[in-house]
């Protein structure tokens, strides 16, 4: 039997309509952009693998990191233990994440990274004896993941429509005169955006300025600022965190997919200093009580610093500015066919459409057609976009852009 038809058996696949889908690709192994299949075919991971891989897979220097660490502690408790890669992780990212930033909770996707500074953020304001803060304001589009709190914050959609009676009441503003008023009028406890590119939503594009004026109004009306990085951290938008476009620092930043550069699931949820010591207290109800069993996992730390490494070795973030003049080179003609939007590694186009949004069916059907040419993308409905490693090639794009621009032109 083969690998397709064994998993037809047993498995059920996420965001998958089993009748009507096409039969999972069976992918035998993987290296740098390149996916390779049962059957031999090789098929370019045009959207690193749901956004989290950035140097490629299968790298041999993670690999490596991932041999040692397994060879030295594969796990350990986190609550009364701790490690050497949770620690020196830590330290890193405090080097490297917008100013203010002074603590790191783990966790191990980027749901629970969301669902950590959802949780951080009430409790702050009970801990600080201000219990009646706890509206939570987010933007129209957004997506921060599929557990309950992460569905909340999201936008109103086909995604979390059928768990309406699950999910607690958020604000959803526009732009910021909207964020404004909502904050005249609300106990808010925090605002929480995805800076600089919703990305589910529809790969939508903010311009700097935005992020920059909710600093502004969460500075103004005494908030929390939540900044959603899980997708645009690590050098997605073209800086290592979206945050830095706007040269602004939220009160909490949510991190995972980059992070791991698409090895192994893990979440940091980091904050200011102000928000830890709010939880510091004789009173022991004040503690935050939640946890993960595989939290600060030390397989994902280490391959996370050794990423990290990468970065300053590949000079990586160079890598993603040219990967931009290309994609916007090769996107440029899109226009023609509909809105295109490109920002640091990714590429998109929102597709004229009659029944635009993400049951739209031309994604499955242009899905289909980019596959049988040996590019896998996944259209969020009308809106095709290209995601590729970091280190994919001048050529290779090149060849990627063709098939986009054939299939679309
Ligand atoms: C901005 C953002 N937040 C949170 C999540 C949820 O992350 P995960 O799929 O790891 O739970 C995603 C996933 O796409 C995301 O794009």
């Amino acid at each position: 039997m083969s690998l397709t038809d064994r998993d037809k058996a047993v498995l059920w696949h996420p965001y998958t309509q089993a009748l009507t889908a096409p039969a999972p690709i069976p992918i035998v192994r993987a290296e740098g952009v390149w996916l390779y299949t049962e059957d031999d075919r090789r098929i370019l991971d045009g959207i690193s693998s749901w956004w989290v891989n950035i140097h490629g897979h299968s790298h041999p220097k993670l690999n490596a990191a991932l041999a040692k660490q397994a060879g030295e502690l594969e796990h350990v408790v986190f609550a009364g233990c701790t490690h050497l890669p949770a620690v020196e992780l830590a330290e890193r990212l405090l080097e490297i994440l917008p100013a203010g930033m002074a603590r790191v909770f783990y966790s191990d996707n980027g749901s629970t990274a969301v669902e950590v500074a959802l949780k951080l953020a009430v409790q702050y304001w009970i801990n600080r004896g201000e219990p009646q803060r706890k509206t939570i304001v987010t933007l129209h589009n957004a997506y921060h993941g599929d557990t309950v709190g992460a569905m909340s914050a999201s936008e109103d959609s086909v995604f979390t429509r059928a768990f309406s009676n699950l999910l607690f009441p958020v604000e959803r503003v526009r732009d910021l005169q909207e964020m404004e008023q909502c904050l005249q009028t609300h106990s808010v406890a925090a605002v929480m955006i995805e800076p600089i590119l919703q990305g589910a939503g529809g790969m939508i594009v903010w311009p700097a300025e935005f992020v920059a004026g909710v600093r502004r109004l969460c500075d103004r009306y005494d908030t929390l600022m939540i900044a959603d990085e899980v997708l645009t951290g690590f050098g997605r938008t073209g800086k290592m965190f979206a945050c830095e476009h706007a040269a602004s620092a939220p009160d909490i930043i949510c991190l995972s997919k980059g992070l791991t550069a698409g090895y192994l699931p893990l979440g940091v949820t980091a904050t200011t200093t102000s928000v830890y010591d709010a939880f510091l207290s004789d009173d022991r109800s004040k503690t935050f009580f939640h946890g993960h069993s595989y939290t600060a996992n030390p397989l994902a730390c280490a391959v996370a610093i050794a990423s990290l490494d990468l970065f300053r070795e590949e000079a990586t973030l160079a890598k993603v500015s040219r990967l931009e003049q290309q994609l916007r080179a090769g996107f440029e003609p899109l226009r023609s066919v509909g809105d295109v939007r490109v920002i640091g590694g990714v590429a998109a186009v929102e597709l004229t459409s009659n029944k635009p949004g993400y049951l739209d069916q031309i994604g499955p059907r242009l899905a289909a057609t980019f596959l049988a040419r040996g590019l896998l993308l996944r259209p969020l409905g009308n809106v095709v976009y290209f995601m590729p490693p970091y280190c994919i090639s001048e050529s290779e794009t090149a060849w990627a852009l063709d098939q986009i621009a054939v299939v679309l032109g």
